[in-house]
């Protein structure tokens, strides 16, 4: 079978990996990514937001499956453009990926089919209606209703605390975009919850927690991403009634999407958080997590390829994962995220790295004589994966070391100590109930 994968970050390296093993993998990127590169039998190099761009890099060939997979590859329309030349696709097309691309629409379909989650929300046109939510909500977060690559939210108590600097804000967004979302603030913890769609049915994954904070203690601003942890069908701080609250809503969305004639297929990603109100929902992704792709699906005990064939065919197979601990720690450019460090050479002791029994997967390096340079992103994904979180982390952080060069990665995600911190607060959360 030959499956085209669009796409070159840490989380495709995850899914090219994946594919190899029982399929010809054929990919298209925007930069080249070695680790990608070596997997793929071919490869193109293309503008991947821009559909027309993707079809010619393919012209003439002949793929059985495609997966465009990060989220403005998706919203360029790539997922349409592969259908066009005939393969099976199992990524959403642009109309199913609004509901990431969107936040009013998404929001708009909580609503109309009754589906639990959401916070009170508002979506304001002008500067007047932004302050006088804010002022309504009291705590709010103040969002762009489209893709800003998860640096477009800002939170009160977290980015500012002022009225003025809030409604400041949601004014720029609406001179930028016509308009913004605003939403009372949501406090709990965080998780990712991800499932494979064939349009009406769901099957899910294990649940993650990333950590966007860049800095340990989950301060400083906020990231693509700087780790995440799995341990099984729970995590730490869940019960089993918010994974089956969590779960029920994404099976809303399917369903909804279906009857609104925008049938997913794919993988939709919920972020959830959760309060002392239960579930709720602070936004949909159409496509896997990055860093959460690397956490589960090592996890799969069934073929990647065989579970994208049956969401594309409209008949979901249902994988199963392992209920292994999985933890995932990026590393970064020296200077991350404001000022980093690029064009930095860095080593990789693939012996050692072996030999510690983590994983290394390529995000944003590339290559030149022979050398491994960093750009001014998330460099590498390490992933350690035990018995125990105490097990993957310590697998993690050993792996970790076998990359010298000027890189850095938060060496507090996984550790008892932080998901302790994180299990308590959730306790005193639901106490306060
Ligand atoms: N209603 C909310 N209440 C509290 N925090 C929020 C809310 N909405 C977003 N956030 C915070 O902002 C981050 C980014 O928001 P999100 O809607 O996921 O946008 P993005 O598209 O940038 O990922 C979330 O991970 C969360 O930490
Ligand atoms: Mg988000």
């Amino acid at each position: 079978m030959k499956v085209l994968l669009v796409g070159n970050g840490a989380r495709e390296h995850a899914i090219a990996e994946r594919l190899a093993q029982d399929a010809e993998l054929y990919s298209v990127m925007s930069k080249k990514n070695p680790a990608i590169a070596q997997l793929s039998k071919e490869y193109w190099i293309c503008d991947i937001e821009n559909a027309e761009s993707v079809s010619k890099a393919i012209s003439g060939r002949e793929f059985d499956l495609g997966f465009a997979s990060p989220d403005a590859t998706l919203a360029a329309g790539v997922s349409d453009a592969l259908a066009q030349t005939g393969m099976l696709v199992a990524s959403p097309t642009k109309a199913a990926s609004r509901i990431e691309w969107d936040k009013s629409y998404m929001r708009n379909l909580l609503t109309r089919h009754k589906i639990k989650g959401s916070p009170k929300h508002v979506v304001v046109t002008s500067e007047a209606d932004a302050r006088r939510a804010i002022k309504d909500y009291g705590e709010v977060a103040v969002k762009p209703l489209g893709l800003t690559g998860g640096k477009g939210v800002k939170v009160s108590g977290d980015h500012f605390t002022e009225i003025d600097d809030l409604a400041d804000y949601a004014k720029g967004l609406i001179e930028k975009d016509g308009s913004a979302l605003i939403e009372e603030k949501l406090v709990g913890e965080e998780f990712t919850f991800q499932c494979f769609c064939d349009g009406s049915r769901i099957s899910t994954m294990p649940p993650v927690q990333d950590h966007k904070r860049a800095y340990e203690g989950d301060a400083g601003p906020n990231t693509g991403g700087m780790g995440s942890y799995s341990s099984g069908t729970h995590l730490p701080f869940t019960r089993e009634s918010d994974i089956e609250e969590a779960k029920k809503i994404l099976q809303g969305v399917i369903h909804a999407m279906k009857k609104d004639q925008a049938p997913f297929h794919g993988v939709l990603y919920g972020q959830f958080i959760l309060t002392a109100e239960g579930v709720k929902i602070i936004e949909f992704n159409a496509r896997f997590g990055d860093p959460e792709a690397m956490n589960v699906l090592p996890l799969m005990n069934d073929s990647l390829t065989n579970t994208l064939l049956s969401m594309a065919e409209g008949q979901l197979s249902r994988p199963s994962f392992s209920d292994d601990c999985t933890v995932v720690k990026y590393l970064v450019p020296d200077g991350y995220p404001d000022k980093p460090h690029k064009d930095a050479c860095v080593d990789i002791d693939a012996h050692g790295m072996e030999a510690s029994g983590a994983k290394v997967y390529f995000a944003s390096v590339y290559e030149q004589a022979g050398k491994i340079l960093t750009t001014g992103s998330r460099a590498f994904g390490i992933l350690g994966r035990g018995k125990s979180l105490d097990e993957a982390e310590a697998i993690a952080e050993k792996g970790c070391s076998f990359i010298r060069g000027p890189v850095w990665h938060r060496r507090d995600i996984g550790t008892s100590a932080l998901i302790k911190k994180k299990t308590d607060r959730m306790l005193s959360i639901r106490g306060k109930k």
